[in-house]
Formats: C-alpha cells, structure tokens, sequence
C-alpha cells in the first residue's frame, strides 16, 4: 500500500467518524525544506510511541512540495513503516491548512501536531498524552509554565513573541486569556473536541484558531523547552506577523458575529413572520376567526417547515454538507420538526397560562413563549438535528 495519501480538498472540517481499529494517537508533522531532521525527528518518535502505544498510533507528514524534496525523504522513511503516511501539497501552502489536511487524512481518536525540526522534544508527547487520559479535550506543550522555556532565544525574538501575545490578548483576551502559550505549535486534541468545527485559519497560529472556533472546555498544559534548531531555516518572516494580526481580527469578526445562534434567531424571525401572518389570516376575528389553538398548530408548522429549509440551507449548511442527500435531510427535518413541535407545545402552554392565567395581550404574550422556545430549540437542534457526529462518539460542544 503506497503510504502518499491524496490531500483532502473542500472546507477545513473535521469528521468525527472514527472506526473501531483506529488508532489512539495521530500525530500530524507539517514539513517545509526538512530533508535533513525529519528521519532523526521518525527514529525519535518510534522508539518513544512503538513500547506505549504498540501498533495505535499513525504519523502524518504533511509535505508543501518542498525544494529539498522532503516529501521524498519521508515516502522512502514510510517504506518499512506501516504506521507513516505522507501527503505531498501542491498548490496549497501554510503550516496551519497543512495541519488541518493531515487531520482531515488521520483516523486516531487523538490529533496530535509538532514540528520537524526537532525544536520540540519528542518525549514531551507522552506528557500531553497524559492529560489527554486524564480528560483534557487538548493538551498544550507551554515554554511559559512550569519547566518551560527557550533554550537560547535573542531578545529581540522574545520581545517579538511576548508582544505578538500581547496583542492577542488586546483582541481576543477570552481566547489567549485561556492559554500560556498561545503562539505553541505542539499540542494533540480529542476529534470529538473538534469535529464538526469549520476552520479558517491564516499563517501560523493554528492553536489560536482551534482554540477559538472549537472552545475546548478543559484545556491541560505542559511545560517544555523550545529547543535551538540545528539544520535548516526557520520560516517565520515579516509577512507571518501581518497574517497574525489579520488573524486575530478574523476570529474577533467571527466571535463577534457568532453567526450561527444569530443565523438561528434571524431564521426563526422569519418564522415568526410566516406564524404571525397566519395566526392573523385564520383566527383574527375581522379574518377568517378560526379557533385560536387550531390557527395556531398550522400556523406554527408552516412556520417550522420554512424554518427548517433555511436552517438547512443558510444557519447550518456546513454541517449539513457533512451528510448530503434526500434522506439525511428528510432525517434532519423529522428531528427539527419533532423538536419544534416539542418546542410549540411549550409555546402553547406558556402562550395560554400568560393568555388565560396572567390575562397577558394575546400578541406579547406570544412574542415570550416563542422567545423563551428558540433557545431550547437551537440547543436540541444544535445538537441532534445537525449534529456532526456519528454515533459512539462524544457530545459536541457549545
Ligand atoms: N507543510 C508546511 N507548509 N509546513 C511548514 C510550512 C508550510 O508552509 N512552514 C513551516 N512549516 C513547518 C516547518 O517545516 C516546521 O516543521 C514547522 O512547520 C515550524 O516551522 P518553523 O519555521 O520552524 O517555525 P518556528 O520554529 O519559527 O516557530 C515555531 O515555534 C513557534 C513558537 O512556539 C512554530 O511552531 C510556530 O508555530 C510557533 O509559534
Ligand atoms: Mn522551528
């Protein structure tokens, strides 16, 4: 089986389907021009992975075309080892979307990432693969904790670095406020953390990203040494500080916008519309005055069947791409409708102890029962209707 494995394409999203033989650990290597320390950086991993998770961990190097060929370096490594895969990118180029491919390509539980260059010390893995076990959704390996650290940096890196964190925490304190290092580039996640998350990032600061769109609940952290790099160049430029910062105001935007419970609240808006309207043609007096409730349950399933379709299309199109077809739609609607009809029942009966009991106007009483429904209805649908899961796995987040 030749170990090249295509590059995924489409949206950076992370499938949350894993078989029952996958493997605990995948652990995603991004290379660019590292010919010369990947083989140390396998050998390293091997003896260090092979005794703790004997034939339940898979490595993936992601490979940008490298001048230097690493891609070649690293099918040749693969050769003799099952557990190694490479994708070679051509066309695409960035550590972070290179990382997002290796997990879209990796089977483990577990997503792992570090880099080639031999600057994060490999045992380090085991220590975050602790806190994985001991329930952490993702584990950070920190230089700003205890036994962390640079090994020999120059002021002026560090300056830099402190100071590109600085910022980060002037534009998204509730992202960077959760970590020591945000700037880290070795850590592994649970796939349940991250399944289903649409992810969009610039440059480098993939944890940022992922720490932002995916909002881990527990966050575990280790301490290391950010060693000296010995072969090759590092590929940090000027521009990778532009795109942070570009970054940072994406996700601030994105947060911002929280689109999808607002894209919920404009849809159901429209829903209310397509309600109101009806409830007015059949039961105002001046109008057809047919029987409240009766006016009510068909103008609350019109209301639902549009709500549906532009949820489908609009507020949740990108989980809804993960399960394509006529019948994963019509399973999704039989979900949203049973849940809304849930959800009318509850307006019914709010509308009518507001209506009867606290003798509230017909229409405010109204505008609260469904304002005090849509929340329980995005929740529910949120995550039964367009879950991104498939079943064993663990409940979405959020
Ligand atoms: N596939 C791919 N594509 N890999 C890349 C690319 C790219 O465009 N650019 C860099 N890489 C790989 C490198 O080959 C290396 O394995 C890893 O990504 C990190 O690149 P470096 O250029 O060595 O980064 P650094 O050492 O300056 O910065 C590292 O430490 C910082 C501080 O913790 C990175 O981990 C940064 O993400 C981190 O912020
Ligand atoms: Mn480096």
């Amino acid at each position: 089986m030749t170990q090249l494995i295509d590059a995924p394409r489409g949206p950076l999203v992370i499938d949350g389907a894993i078989n029952a033989a996958a493997p605990r650990l995948s652990l995603v290597i991004p290379t660019y021009n590292e010919a010369a320390n990947l083989p140390v950086l396998i050998a390293q991993l091997e003896a260090l992975l092979s005794p703790v998770l004997p034939d339940r961990y898979e490595m993936i190097v992601v490979d940008d075309d490298s001048p230097d060929r690493t891609w070649e370096v690293a099918l040749e490594l693969a050769r003799e080892r099952p557990h190694l895969r490479v994708m070679r990118r051509q066309g695409e180029r960035g550590l972070s979307t290179a990382v997002i491919r290796g997990w879209q390509a990796a089977q483990g539980e577990i997503l792992g990432v570090m880099d080639a260059d031999l600057q994060h010390p490999a045992d380090i893995n085991l220590k975050l693969l602790d806190q994985i076990d001991s329930g952490a959704q993702i584990a950070i390996a920190s230089r700003h904790v205890v036994g962390g650290g640079v090994s020999d940096w120059r002021w002026s890196r560090r300056v830099l670095s402190r100071g590109a964190q600085v910022l980060g925490l002037l534009v998204l304190p509730e992202v960077l406020g959760r970590l020591s290092d945000p700037m880290s580039g070795y850590f592994m996640m649970r796939r349940s953390a991250l399944a289903g998350v649409t992810l969009d990032p610039l440059g480098y600061k993939i944890l940022i990203e992922v720490v932002a769109r995916a909002q881990p609940r527990w966050i575990g952290e280790v301490g290391y040494v950010f060693r000296e790099r010995e072969e090759g160049q590092s590929k940090v430029t000027a521009t990778l500080y532009m795109q942070y910062l570009a970054h940072l105001l994406k996700l601030r935007w994105a947060k911002l916008r929280n689109l999808r419970f607002l894209q919920f609240c404009v849809v159901g808006g429209s829903g209310v519309l397509v309600d109101m309207a009806l409830l007015y043609l059949l039961s105002d007096p001046s109008t057809l005055g047919l029987g409240l409730t009766r006016s009510k349950l068909i103008a609350s399933e019109t209301a639902i069947l549009s709500n549906f379709l532009l949820n489908d299309l609009w507020t949740f199109r990108d989980l809804a791409a993960l399960k394509p077809g006529p019948r994963a739609r019509l399973r999704r609607f039989l979900s949203f409708n049973a849940i809304c009809t849930a959800g009318v029942l509850w307006n019914l009966l709010l509308l009518n102890l507001m209506f009867n009991v606290l003798e509230m106007n017909r229409y405010v009483a109204n505008l609260i029962a469904i304002g005090l429904v849509t929340g329980w209805n995005y929740w529910l649908n949120r995550k039964l209707s367009w879950s991104p899961l498939t079943v064993g796995n663990e409940p979405p987040r959020g």
